[in-house]
């Protein structure tokens, strides 16, 4: 439809009809007899503002779409058609690991193969938006929505951003297979005081300009069709009708001038933030801001007319806010095509098709990351006898907390892999142990416990017995997976109780054990890392998370990941991340002064830093070698290193390029990642890495403001993770 059509559209329709665009209602709320109905009654919102609704949140399935979308339009004045959105956040039915294990990929075109596969299955059970990439930086362990972004870095969120609105949007808005892409939360979400979820955001300025919007930049330069607000305030508003926010920073500066959608209720929450005097208060600050669509908290269809009519708010503003979701769904081809790729029997062949059970494998595979291994203690070598011994040995919730399409008893556990791919080895496999420790109880989930009727004597006796047979022994051990993803803050980042009981009296009775974790935020691994002989990483791996790690442990895949966001030492060190800021008073270990910056019991370094991870092989790093020691604006420095495989395996490195900014007019961070390279070497081989240094890469926002770069001393560091210090300098004159 030409934009013509729709400027007469949006003239011909009525006041209530335009509330309606604007009003985003859960898809319970059209089912005949909606008991969901009382809730939004109580809120004002009556059945016909529900059949007038422009957006709907929740429904899937391409036969009950197709249906919907039908008798709606058939209802509606003006026969506009719906826009049916979801989180698809890790796959649809095939589900691929959490974001922050693809962090640990550091591969993001191949989440942004990922993201291509969601929106093909998506696509065909009727959706046309998806709630994500979530590109929110985290610093803070604690906050349970780590595992939804892909970590603490500027550089690798604005890379994955990018691939993933790629893959989900493709070429085409209107295409078959894709799906309109929605980046999240805008602003600053990851950033809560103290990591719990909805708390305050306080950031400088620079530190919110410079560390939190390039990863929405990045998603707005690839052209992402949505953006959604987040819940908590950036420097004391509310962030959904912050006015300077939405409209100066987002629309103006970054350039945003797609659909801008509420997060869920946040409109009416700015009510008891203590910022909105009421309800309809709230409704005219979020239209002001210029948030298009109310997701679920009914102050628009509530309010809005009464302050339309009353003079309170323009119509105008009405107007813009329709006019974005028309054109919105104007490039999602609704008006020539209400249902899209909505197709049943698509839906049912390419669901979980081979095709997409192997991606799911591979992006499981690349993210798994090796972070410790005495002795090549893994790959399992053939022939030995090996007792596989944890909660998550047998367990088919491997999908994580935001996979609610996903369906665990789709999911290959360790267990079937082991049978299936691994006839070489002899396995014994025990549980030992629940996942949560008895009566644990996770406030709003109701009841956690599983199988409470084993005897737990039995199964612990079990994995002892299995413990003293074998050669060596595997433990799988993990979070539950409710205990990440949203509202799932933790103060304390250990594994439960009763698996640290389990892993001591397994090692104790056989220690050649390894441990797989599978978690969703970084966690205080030290009884881990003293227990166990090698430790491997593996998040949340998803639909083909066994036989991923079958294939790992075996050797047959090589761990390549690295670590997206700082382990830290304890919880004491939280918010740790590498790019911190150097302090006067600097400590470097063992120094014996007092008045130094650092901890008088724990260490200031992360128990594992972020970019770190081993591979089965391993590889030699040359000093850093500068092409020039001085450069101007318009030139560059190209810096290389040589990297060999000392081993006697085939393996993959990632070489990390790191920048730091000696002197300038603001405090620069100690090191900042600036760009990557992954390389694959046989034994023996060597290869050069080489990284060219653009003027571009050294801006930063500087005393005045301005965001650009200052002459000086810049010192280049290129190594295997974060924590190397082999480097050199050059002069930017
Ligand atoms: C979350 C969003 C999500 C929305 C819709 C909210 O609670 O914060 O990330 O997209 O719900 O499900």
């Amino acid at each position: 439809m030409d934009h013509k059509k729709l400027e007469t559209l949006l003239h011909d329709m009525t006041l209530r009809e335009k509330i309606g665009q604007v009003f985003q209602i859960s898809g319970q709320l059209l089912a005949e007899d909606s008991a969901a109905m009382g809730p939004m009654q109580e809120m004002g919102v009556t059945q016909e503002d529900v059949l007038l609704a422009g957006t709907v949140l929740g429904v899937f399935g391409a036969e009950k779409i197709c249906k919907i979308q039908k008798e709606y339009m058939e209802h509606h004045p003006h026969h506009i058609p719906l826009i049916f959105m979801l989180d698809v956040i890790n796959g649809y039915r095939t589900v691929y690991p959490i974001p922050l294990a693809q962090g640990a990929s550091f591969l993001p075109e191949l989440s942004g193969k990922c993201a291509q596969m969601a929106a093909r299955e998506a696509a065909a059970a009727g959706l046309h938006v998806t709630f994500s990439p979530m590109t929110d930086l985290v610093r803070d362990a604690r906050w349970g929505r780590v595992m939804e972004s892909t970590g603490e870095d500027v550089y690798l969120n604005g890379q994955f951003a990018k691939a993933m609105t790629g893959g989900y949007q493709g070429e085409d808005l209107a295409g078959e297979e894709t799906l309109g892409a929605c980046v999240k939360h805008f602003a600053g979400y990851g950033a809560p005081d103290a990591g719990r979820d909805y708390n305050t955001v306080q950031l400088t300025e620079r530190t919110f300009r410079e560390y939190y919007l390039p990863a929405y930049q990045a998603a707005v330069d690839a052209g992402v069709a949505l953006v959604m607000t987040s819940f908590n305030t950036v420097n004391d508003i509310p962030a959904t009708v912050n006015k300077k926010l939405m409209r100066e920073i987002l629309r103006d500066e970054m350039g945003f001038d797609g659909v801008l959608i509420s997060d869920f209720g946040a409109i009416g929450e700015t009510v008891a933030h203590g910022l909105s005097s009421d309800r309809a208060d709230a409704a005219r600050r979020a239209l002001e801001a210029g948030v298009d669509i109310d997701m679920m908290s009914g102050v628009y269809p509530e309010k809005l007319e009464q302050l339309i009519r009353g003079g309170k708010v323009s119509e105008d503003l009405l107007d813009e806010a329709v006019m974005r979701i028309l054109e919105l769904k104007n490039k999602l081809g609704l008006f020539e095509n209400p249902f899209k790729g909505a197709d049943p029997e698509k839906e049912k062949t390419v669901i979980l098709c081979e095709e997409h059970r192997a991606l799911a494998r591979e992006a499981a595979e690349r993210s798994f990351v090796l972070l410790k291994n005495d002795g090549a203690f893994l790959p399992l070598k053939k022939g030995e006898k090996v007792a596989l011994i944890g909660p998550y040995v047998s367990r088919k919730q491997l999908l994580g907390g935001w996979s609610f399409l996903g369906d665990a008893e789709d999911t290959v556990t360790v267990e079937e892999a082991a049978r299936k791919l691994a006839p070489e080895w002899e396995f014994i496999f025990a549980k030992g142990c629940p996942v949560l420790d008895p009566g644990t109880k996770l406030v709003g989930f109701g009841s956690c416990e599983e199988n409470e009727d084993e005897d737990q004597d039995a199964m612990w006796k079990a994995a002892c017995d299995a413990a003293r047979e074998a050669d060596k022994v595997v433990l799988f051990l993990g979070e539950h997976f409710l205990q990440t993803g949203e509202a799932t803050s933790r103060g304390i980042l250990e594994l439960p109780q009763i698996q640290q009981k389990l892993l001591r009296e397994i090692t104790a009775i056989n220690p050649d054990t390894a441990v797989v974790l599978f978690n969703g935020r970084p966690l205080d691994l030290r009884v881990v890392n003293e227990n166990a002989k090698a430790i491997l990483e593996a998040w949340m791996p998803g639909t083909e998370g066994g036989p991923a790690l079958i294939r790992t442990l075996t050797g047959a895949s090589e761990p390549s990941g690295r670590l997206p966001m700082s382990f830290p030492y304890c919880v004491g060190q939280v918010p740790v991340h590498y790019d911190e800021f150097p302090t006067g008073r600097p400590y470097h270990a063992p120094d014996e002064n007092r008045f130094l910056s650092k901890y008088l019991d724990i260490p200031n370094q992360p128990l594992y830093p972020f970019g770190y991870g081993m591979g089965y092989t391993t590889f030699s790093v040359s000093e850093v070698d500068l092409d020039r020691e001085e450069m101007t604006r318009g030139e560059s420095v190209t810096a290389k290193v040589t990297v060999r495989n000392t081993g006697d395996r085939p393996g993959t490195d990632v070489i990390q390029l790191y920048l730091h900014d000696v002197a300038a007019s603001v405090v620069r961070p100690v090191k900042q990642m600036k760009g990557y390279q992954r390389i694959t070497l046989e034994p023996g081989e060597e290869t050069e890495v080489a990284f060219e240094i653009r003027e571009e890469m050294l801006r930063f926002y500087t005393a005045d403001g301005t965001w650009d770069s200052e002459p000086g001393v810049f010192e280049v560091m290129i190594g295997e993770s974060s924590a190397t210090e082999s480097k050199k300098s050059f002069l930017l004159r």
